[in-house]
């Protein structure tokens, strides 16, 4: 065979094809539509893809990717957060790999594609409850697995959408959020003991946030409004096996800027972090709330019960005393982020916290699904670098018992997804399987899958396959197991 890459059931759904396609709207619009995040048009379904090493056999499930790739020319402005959600798929099947991308079929994502043109304004130019000006509710943040489908999730608290894990197709809104007239934010939890969805909805108007819980069967089993002092922009919550963590932090928007239309977003140094501490199926009157020094956090690494206190460790922003300089880093996706832990004492109701690791500016933390709510002793996060937009140059274990960690990266011009942790078919002790994401060769302009083994980060992938398309940047990962779609 000439071509060892076999390309079936692609669907090219798009009309549009760009003259460029490291620019495929023309230059100038933004970075974020160019080169490592220039959009792609082609819904692929690629097998037989070259493999440099070998693929482990006992690396069994789908390592699934999320994020922007715009449809359509931007109306004016863009930033990344603006695009239309993409699927990005690696299926592992006893070491044969196949690569999948599909559009999540939102009802922005249709809407501009019948119009064949720009609906939506950009988060620079509107805020989410603007009618004039709206802003595209497009699922493009985050991936779950949970009740035997993937749920793509929108950062600003948008509809979930229900998709295929394998195939990729869009299903389309979970019958709770529809059911509750509730929205959800990315970074909702899965417990995968329980296969509870544990999720957090928040917006402009008093309570500002409802927090709930979902079971197996896709059922609203408990909700409770989280009354917080004004509108905020959490991004991120905590689960443990009898908690959830949620945050009120002090960034929020500049509400002059809100009301003519624009999101802009303001750090107050001058307010505590708050934390909300709810039992699992607590109501209003259970939540305790802890306070700790003013700072932003997009993610959580992972959170756990401890004695008598909860614990969350997460990448926290605000240790510049500029809180200008914070804001502006903030929504400029300029990351400067270190480890951090959290102690809540339950009995005191006192928080203690510090950094882990002070060194390095690590982002987009990932820890096993399996482990999500027990404590954990590793971490798996990009390293970042602005070339000139934020990019993941490198992949880094942590170690939080030692504070050691292992790193790697290829060098300039190659850069990472979200990577995952994979457990090995017969895993045995937390670190036992692998990592995967997707690097991006921007001198080649082609996309791979590295596959490290979780216990030897700092060696380099143990295979790299060829994926002869660009996986466009993006933001957030899953990985999920064989054994958990059986029976799909
Ligand atoms: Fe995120």
């Amino acid at each position: 065979m000439d071509n060892p890459m076999q390309a079936h059931g692609g669907h090219g759904i798009t009309r549009f094809r760009p003259s460029d396609p490291d620019a495929p709207f023309g230059d100038g619009i933004s970075p974020f539509l160019e080169k490592a995040h220039a959009p792609i048009f082609e819904e692929k379904v690629l097998s037989d893809l070259p493999v440099e090493g070998e693929v482990p056999r006992d690396l069994n499930g789908v390592y699934l990717r999320n994020g922007p790739n715009q449809q359509v020319k931007p109306l004016k402005a863009y930033h990344w957060f603006d695009g239309d959600g993409m699927l990005h798929a690696a299926h592992f099947d006893r070491g044969k790999v196949t690569y999948r991308n599909r559009w999540i079929r939102t009802d922005a994502f249709e809407n501009e594609r019948a119009a064949q043109v720009a609906k939506y304004y950009s988060v620079f130019e509107s805020n989410k409850d603007n009618k004039k000006r709206p802003l595209k509710d497009s699922a493009n943040t985050d991936i779950v697995f949970q009740g035997g489908k993937g749920i793509a999730l929108w950062y600003l608290a948008g509809d979930p959408y229900e998709f295929d894990p394998l195939t990729l197709d869009t299903i389309g809104k979970t019958d709770f959020s529809v059911r509750a007239n509730l929205k959800v934010s990315a970074h909702a939890k899965v417990d995968e003991d329980t296969d509870e969805l544990l999720f957090f909805d928040y917006e402009a108007e008093y309570p500002y946030m409802t927090y709930g819980v979902v079971g197996p069967d896709g059922k609203m089993k408990h909700s409770t409004p989280i009354v917080l002092p004004g509108p905020r922009l959490p991004h991120d919550m905590g689960i443990t096996k009898k908690h959830s963590i949620l945050h009120d932090l002090p960034l929020y928007q500049d509400m002059d800027a809100w009301r003519t239309g624009r999101h802009k977003i303001v750090f107050n140094p001058d307010l505590p972090s708050r934390f909300a501490v709810v039992p699992r199926y607590g109501d209003a009157d259970s939540i305790r709330w802890f306070e700790a020094e003013p700072c932003f956090m997009y993610h959580v690494v992972n959170c756990w019960d401890e004695d008598d206190a909860v614990v969350m460790v997460g990448c926290r922003y605000g240790m510049s005393t500029d809180k200008d300089k914070v804001a502006k880093a903030i929504a400029n996706l300029a990351m400067d982020a270190k480890l951090y832990k959290w102690r809540f004492d339950l009995k005191t109701g006192r928080t203690t916290e510090g950094p882990i690791e002070r060194a390095m500016n690590l982002e987009f933390p990932t820890s096993p699904t399996a482990l999500n709510g027990k404590r954990t002793r590793y971490s798996y996060c990009v390293t970042m670098v602005e070339d000139p937009v934020p990019r993941f140059s490198g992949i880094v274990k942590h170690d939080m018992h030692t504070g050691a960690f292992t790193a790697f990266s290829e060098g300039h011009g190659v850069y990472y997804s979200e990577p995952w942790f994979a457990p090995s078919d017969s895993r045995r002790s937390e670190d036992d399987g692998y990592v995967v994401a997707f690097a991006y060769n921007q001198p080649k302009d082609r996309s791979e899958l590295h596959v490290f083994d979780a216990r030897e980060i700092g060696r380099g992938p143990r295979c790299r396959i060829t994926i002869p398309t660009r996986v466009p940047a993006g933001f957030h990962a899953t990985w999920v197991k064989a054994s958990q779609m059986k029976g799909r």
